[in-house]
């Protein structure tokens, strides 16, 4: 494991960005695994820099995301879709046919699950996945439990989550309480995973999940079993 601590979010997300550029760069037609949520923001906003300067080219590029809300469709601004769209690929020239979101709206989720995991296998597997950590130790959506879930899958949010992302949200019971998760085994089967975590209110999760024991209890432990991980940790907001 690569563990960067880092002073500021600025460069947090310059670091971030470079290391997912430089696989686009060496691999132009990658599949990125993508995440939502506070912490990414800024190295979408970086990869928008590059590329407007001339320096990065997505235009072979697929992408998979980890999770989607149940019950929102792609125009309601609080889906994962729609902050894609308007945080990334609304900003690059990524063909957006290539860009994959959970379907929240799956009348079968058990079915949309395997289909995601079906299409990632198609696709190659995916060559770097971003992801953020949520203060119980969640990667995607997968919530500390007994088990690790292999397969995406559709879970039940538990309330820290609901509580942390009702920041997002007019009220808290706006928040829907599932969503469609990436599982363990497409994240692991993953060539690179990059985690990036900001904020003091963090740091206690960041010390259980690398440090700590390897359970499930703590989602994002199982990554120190990942042979190809870099974590981009700052204290500081
Ligand atoms: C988002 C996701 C979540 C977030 C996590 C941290 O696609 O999968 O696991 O990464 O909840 O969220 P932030 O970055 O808002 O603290």
């Amino acid at each position: 494991m690569n563990y960067i601590v880092v002073d500021s979010y600025k460069e947090l997300s310059r670091k971030a960005a470079q290391i997912i550029a430089s696989v686009v760069t060496l691999k132009p037609d990658c599949v990125l695994g993508l995440a939502t949520g506070s912490s990414p923001v800024g190295t979408y906003d970086r990869l928008t820099e590059m590329y407007e300067n001339g320096e990065l080219d997505f235009s072979r590029v697929t992408s998979v995301n980890l999770d989607e809300y149940v019950g929102l469709d792609g125009t309601n601004d609080q889906s994962y879709r729609y902050f894609m769209n308007k945080n990334l690929f609304d900003r690059v020239n990524i063909d957006k046919n290539r860009t994959f979101v959970p379907n929240g709206l799956a009348a079968d989720p058990a079915a949309e699950g395997e289909a995601y995991d079906n299409h990632i296998k198609e696709l190659g597997g995916i060559d770097i996945q971003l992801l953020g950590i949520g203060l119980d130790g969640h990667i995607g959506f997968n919530e500390p439990d007994s088990f690790f879930t292999k397969e995406t899958h559709l879970v039940k949010l538990h309330e820290s989550t609901i509580e942390a992302n009702s920041r997002f949200f007019a009220s808290r019971d706006e928040v829907p309480t599932t969503a469609i998760t990436m599982g363990m085994s497409s994240i692991m089967q993953a060539r690179r995973v990059l985690l990036i975590a900001n904020g003091a209110k963090k740091k206690e999760i960041m010390e259980k999940a690398f440090f700590g024991p390897i359970t499930p209890e703590v989602p994002a432990s199982i990554l120190q079993m990942h042979p190809d991980l870099t974590v981009i940790y700052c204290e500081n907001d």
